[in-house]
């Protein structure tokens, strides 16, 4: 079996976005576009593809499987000596990233468009993970996209398709193939982190859980934890079969798309509910009548996690957050002492300071939330993270619920108000004229100091950010404005869509007035957004009288 070099052309927009390329499975589809993205991935790996190591697998969605073995047939091509392949192509965003670390890899290619609908009509997608196990940092992206403008041929090893529904070891000329199980190094690595006797304990004074999978990759996963180490019934899980297409749903874990587990958990009275997305790095958590916000989330796990996590009792390196999610966690960080960074929105912003021993818990608005025990976020740490306090918190105070956690920490440290909207796929033209006005407003002298409604702005700008640890800069990561109230607004266009623009809303304001603690968080938020409307002048720029998503 030799490599065999196919002449190609160049791809538009091959540009990996947030997180990886994502695009319709139909533009996938198209002659060598695959193989062009992961050629040019390869090209661009530190170090070079030769002799290199890569876990590969993905969220199972529609047209995975193919995409493996093209994958295969490409790393033979270009002389990679071993694969690690999650069984039936088969791996969650998290476990992936524990995968990479646990086998000194290389680094990881995801098959994965995240919490976009999949199926032959949806999305796919994929994005390349660096030695840390984090997703690769904007050096590696902007070679990869370099590399696909140019690129005039790929090389391939022919061969069969690889079996990738048995664990074991194969090969594929030269290349050494490794089937693993999907399931178990995750399950075992949470095994370590946290303390399964105290959850199990807990979970069997009666405390309920519901656990909804979306159909993502997460079911396997939630099974083998809640049924098999957590001691619960089958009904503790829900939607726990991967499937390709998500069973036709959005697989995001927000009140909108997680609506069945938010009824189910109301009407049956369930004591905490928990989803996770397609993917497997998202994670929503709830109560009964206790909706937990993300950011709100980040900053209790962060504020109870040297007592109730072993993994943090020798103590926190620091806590950080992406720039649009809201200062609760920033004043958990004041009152314990930690050091606490703001990033751009995406994780990779958070692999550097955690390599650098700099930071353990942090998370983002968008239901991420994680730790530095991989280099991803992660939706079931996040839920084992919670049951871990409501354990601890039952141990204090029996009969803890999670509304009680929420109203302990806003008695404690107030409470920030946060909402997000989203106006899906409206017109990039549209999109883009909007920011270049927000744009303008934004960075003019006058608008400090001018006033709108009841808010004075204080400051006001476009989020740069520079890396604390390498010193990279990155401009450009969101339209920001703060009132003297410490009220704020930010608009960003999305990087993670597919096909038009995503025009992201995020709006804070800070209470310390105990009255207020229990206020709806859209009338809480009202007089500030209909601000931010104002100001952006969305509605003229969108045609949009209503966001299409508000979490
Ligand atoms: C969105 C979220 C962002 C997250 C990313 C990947 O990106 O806003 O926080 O890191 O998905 O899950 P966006 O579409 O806003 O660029
Ligand atoms: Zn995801």
């Amino acid at each position: 079996m030799s490599a065999r070099t196919v002449a190609t052309k160049p791809f538009e927009g091959q540009k990996p976005g947030t997180s990886g390329l994502r695009k319709r499975v139909s533009v996938f589809e198209q002659e060598n576009y695959t193989e062009n993205f992961v050629q040019c991935i390869l090209n661009a790996i530190p170090g070079g593809a030769k002799g290199s190591t890569l876990v590969v697998g993905g969220d199972g969605r529609y047209y995975s499987k193919p995409a493996v073995q093209k994958i295969i047939r490409l790393a033979a091509g270009n002389g990679v000596s071993k694969l690690i392949i999650g069984q039936n192509g088969i791996l969650s965003t998290p476990a992936s990233s524990h995968l990479i670390r646990l086998r000194k890899a290389t680094g990881g290619i995801l098959l994965t468009a995240s919490h976009n609908p999949g199926g032959p009509n949806a999305d796919f997608g994929i994005k390349y993970n660096v030695e840390n196990g984090g997703p690769a940092p904007e050096s590696v992206t902007n070679a990869i996209f370099e590399s696909t403008k140019t690129i005039s041929e790929y090389s391939v090893v022919d061969g069969d398709d690889i079996d990738l529904s048995t664990i074991g070891e194969r090969s594929f000329g030269e290349l050494a193939i490794e089937i693993v199980d999907s399931v178990a190094d995750y399950v075992e690595y949470l095994s370590q982190i946290f303390d399964f006797n105290l959850i199990r304990d807990f979970l069997a004074t009666g405390f309920t859980v519901r656990f909804d999978a979306l159909h993502g990759v997460t079911g396997p996963y939630a099974r083998a934890l809640f049924v098999e180490r957590f001691g619960l019934s089958e009904s503790a899980v829900q939607n726990c079969v991967p499937s390709e297409d998500f069973g036709g749903g959005h697989p995001d874990p927000n009140l909108t798309y997680a609506r069945s587990l938010v009824e189910a958990v109301e009407k049956e009275g369930i004591s905490f509910g928990a989803a996770s997305d397609g993917d497997g790095d998202r994670n929503m958590i709830l109560g009964k009548g206790a909706f937990v916000n993300p950011s709100d989330s980040v900053a209790i796990i962060a504020d109870w996690a040297e007592r109730a996590i072993p993994y943090f009792k020798g103590g926190i390196h620091g806590l950080a957050r992406s720039m649009p999610t809201s200062g609760a966690i920033d004043r958990v960080a004041k009152a314990r002492g930690y050091e606490v960074f703001e990033v751009p929105t995406g994780w990779k912003f958070f692999g550097n300071l955690m390599d650098a021993g700099r930071l353990s818990i942090c998370g983002e608005e968008s239901f991420g939330t994680g730790s530095d025990h991989i280099r991803e976020k992660d939706g079931l740490w996040a839920v084992v993270a919670w049951l871990s306090i409501l354990a601890t918190a039952n141990k204090e105070k029996p009969g803890t619920s999670v509304a009680d956690v929420l109203q302990a920490h806003y008695a404690k440290y107030g409470r920030n108000f946060f909402s997000r909207y989203d106006y899906e796929e409206v017109s990039s033209e549209g999109a883009k004229a909007m920011i270049d006005q927000v744009s303008t407003l934004f960075t003019s002298s006058e608008f400090i100091g001018s006033k709108h409604g009841p808010f004075t702005v204080k400051e006001a700008g476009n989020f740069s950010y520079t890396d604390p640890i390498d010193g990279s800069v990155s401009k450009n990561q969101g339209l920001y404005a703060v009132f003297e109230d410490g009220s704020r607004i930010v608009f960003r266009l999305s990087g993670t869509g597919s096909s038009g623009a995503t025009i992201r809303l995020y709006v804070e304001k800070y209470t310390q007035d105990a009255s207020e603690y229990d206020a709806d968080v859209q009338v809480g938020l009202k007089t500030l957004i209909d601000v931010a409307l104002q100001l952006s002048d969305l509605e003229k720029y969108t045609g949009r009288s209503a966001p299409t998503v508000i979490t």
